[in-house]
């Protein structure tokens, strides 16, 4: 199936298509400006996003993608602010918030959204839990991944390789669901 990638994140990209080429999908990413709502939940902004595109008539299938990274002691934030935290205190920001504190456990978690060619809206969810380090290490992947070690790991996203990180982020296990749903249909 050819699939539009609607996002202008290139990490994302790179790790949404390496997942669906090996069965056989063809990804493209698509850059459109989507308005970013204010939202409580990562599905509520998913659900936005697969109806703001459709009444643009963005071509289907496509693909979208919401993320966040949510600090158990910090009530889960930044969350739905992930992006907003970054772009603004930055990593540093962040490790300086979590000075002094003790429990560092940590989730990532991604909503994938789908609109098919019927009209039909589908999300898949995925979650990836670990902790925060009081440092930065590593160069691969982007955003938040040079300070969080997923659980069972000692080195953080950044340090694993695209595949690793794959086979246990909050995006690979959404896209898993995914894919599979994309493959049951296709039977
Ligand atoms: P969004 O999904 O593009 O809104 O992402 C929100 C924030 O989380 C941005 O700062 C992203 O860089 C970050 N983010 C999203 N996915 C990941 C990931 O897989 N690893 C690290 N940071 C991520």
């Amino acid at each position: 199936m050819d699939i539009n990638l609607v996002t202008s994140n290139l990490g994302k990209v790179e790790e949404l298509t390496h997942i669906l080429e090996p069965f056989g999908h063809k990804a493209s990413q698509l850059q459109v400006d989507c308005p970013e709502i204010q939202a409580s939940t990562l599905e509520e902004v998913v659900d936005f996003g697969l109806d703001w595109l459709s009444a643009k008539k963005i071509q289907t299938p496509f693909i979208i993608d919401d993320a966040g990274i949510f600090i158990e002691v910090l009530q889960n934030f930044p969350g739905v602010y992930s992006r907003y935290v970054y772009d603004t205190i930055g990593l540093q920001g962040v490790l300086k918030q979590m000075e002094g504190l003790e429990d560092k456990s940590t989730k990532f978690k991604c909503v994938l959204g789908l609109m098919l060619e019927d009209g039909s809206k589908h999300k898949f969810v995925g979650e990836c839990k670990g902790n925060l380090i009081s440092e930065i290490r590593g160069t691969g992947g982007f955003g938040y991944d040079p300070i969080f070690i997923p659980d069972g790991y000692e080195r953080t996203f950044s340090e694993l390789s695209p595949e690793e990180k794959n086979s246990i982020s909050h995006r690979g296990r959404a896209m898993e669901k995914l894919v599979n749903f994309l493959s049951s249909m296709e039977n």
